[in-house]
């Protein structure tokens, strides 16, 4: 049995309720003895979530719109706090959350490739060295020295995918990128996940494609309203997940 590298203890994590807040000033003050009361309250994304991935596993996470899987991530990335439960990561772990962000629009392709591999944890150095290896991978040659507000939003993605693909990752945390891009592109972008695969990298796939997670995972975990249902083998997860 190989080691776990990620290991979630009864985590749960909440967020603040913004009701009469993202309703607007008017309301706000109109209610605000109410509406500070409603501050105060806070809304459940994960309740008790206790599981852990083995090192080189491929782990998926199913579930509907809204039941906390983009949380859970941002949990193992570190960039959000639990309220509650412990969290333990070993490894260097590259989260491709979202795709181009922290890409801006007034820089041309090439400066984004230097700001976003260093925002990625990359050395400036190895990102001049891997530029060409990227550019190439992206296609994006001919428009690569054009500011980025020119692109379109596919040519975007497939840009911060072609950096993500040139990291030297150890734990891969991946929401719903891999079905960005046109369908070449994405038969690259499954290449490289599984390169990535077959090198021992240790992944959380989350993707609402049940077919991508049966092919790619080891073991999935269905979420459903912000609790674990199932965790175990793909094919069987997803079945439950589909029946439910
Ligand atoms: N920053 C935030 N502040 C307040 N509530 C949030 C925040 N982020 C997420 N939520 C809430 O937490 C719950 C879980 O959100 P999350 O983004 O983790 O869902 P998800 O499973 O990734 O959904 P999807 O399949 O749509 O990507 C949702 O009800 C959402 O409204
Ligand atoms: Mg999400």
């Amino acid at each position: 049995m190989k080691e776990p590298v990620i290991v979630f203890d009864g985590v749960t994590k909440t967020y603040p309720y913004y009701g009469y807040i993202t309703a607007g000033l008017k309301m706000f003050l109109f209610n605000l003895p109410e509406a500070i009361n409603h501050t105060k309250k806070s809304f459940t994304a994960l309740r008790e979530i206790s599981f852990e991935v083995c090192g080189g596993e491929c782990f998926g996470v199913v579930g509907n719109n809204g039941a906390g899987k983009s949380t859970l991530l941002g949990l193992a990335a570190g960039a959000l706090k639990p309220d509650k439960g412990t969290i333990e990561i070993k490894g260097r772990v590259s989260p491709l959350l979202e795709l181009g962000a922290g890409f801006h629009p007034e820089l041309t392709g090439r400066e984004n490739i230097v700001l976003n591999g260093v925002l990625l944890g990359m050395t400036r150095k190895r990102v001049v060295r891997k530029m060409d290896e990227i550019i190439g991978f992206s296609e994006l040659e001919e428009f690569i020295d054009q500011p980025l507000r020119t692109y379109s939003s596919g040519m975007v993605t497939r840009l911060g995918f072609s950096v993500i693909a040139h990291l030297d990752p150890e734990i891969l945390l991946v929401d719903e990128v891999l079905a960005v891009g046109d369908i070449n592109f994405q038969k690259k972008c499954m290449d490289k996940i599984m390169g990535f695969r077959a090198n021992g990298v240790t992944m959380v796939l989350v993707s609402h494609s049940l077919d991508q997670v049966q092919r790619l995972c080891d073991r999935a975990m269905w979420i459903d309203h912000h609790e674990i249902r199932a965790i175990g083998e793909p094919a069987a997860v997803c079945q439950a997940y589909q029946g439910g």
